[in-house]
């Protein structure tokens, strides 16, 4: 499933005009190697899922594979992860996601909705998968 929620409001999104790397680590050293892949904008959506150039859309298209219930609209919580670093490049999170983030399990100041977040690319990114992610990281190509 993919697409957009009409229901939701839009995220104010920046996209980033050049390249820059996000780092995806799980939270649990023993379900996988941390990964760093290239953003390049010129590839933007990178799949079909999450808004274009959020961090679930980049890393479902680099074969990482994080936990997406709805279809990246928004709708559920299970793409929780933890933006470690690059927070302030990405866009604000909306009241929907907020609200949608409020049901996800270990709740941090840095948890985002991977479906609804964007880096500017102005910094690179560093994500923590939550460990309860069931997919975790798994690097297909
Ligand atoms: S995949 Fe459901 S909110 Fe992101």
């Amino acid at each position: 499933m993919g697409g957009s929620n009409p229901y939701i409001q839009s995220a104010e999104i920046i996209l980033p005009k050049t390249k820059y790397n996000i780092r995806f680590e799980p939270e649990d050293p023993s379900a996988g190697e941390a990964i760093t892949v290239e953003v390049d904008p010129e590839k933007i959506p990178y799949h079909e899922t999450g808004l274009p150039g959020s961090i679930l859309n980049i890393a479902l298209g680099l074969g990482i594979d994080i936990d997406h219930s709805c279809g990246g609209v928004c709708a559920c919580s299970t793409c929780h992860v933890f933006v470690k670093q690059g927070m302030e490049t990405c866009n604000e999170a909306t009241d929907d996601e907020l609200d949608q983030l409020e049901e996800a399990r270990g709740l941090t100041m840095q948890s985002r909705l991977s479906c609804q977040t964007v880096p500017n690319g102005s910094t690179d990114v560093r994500v923590v998968i939550p460990a309860w992610n069931v997919n975790l990281v798994k690097e297909t190509h």
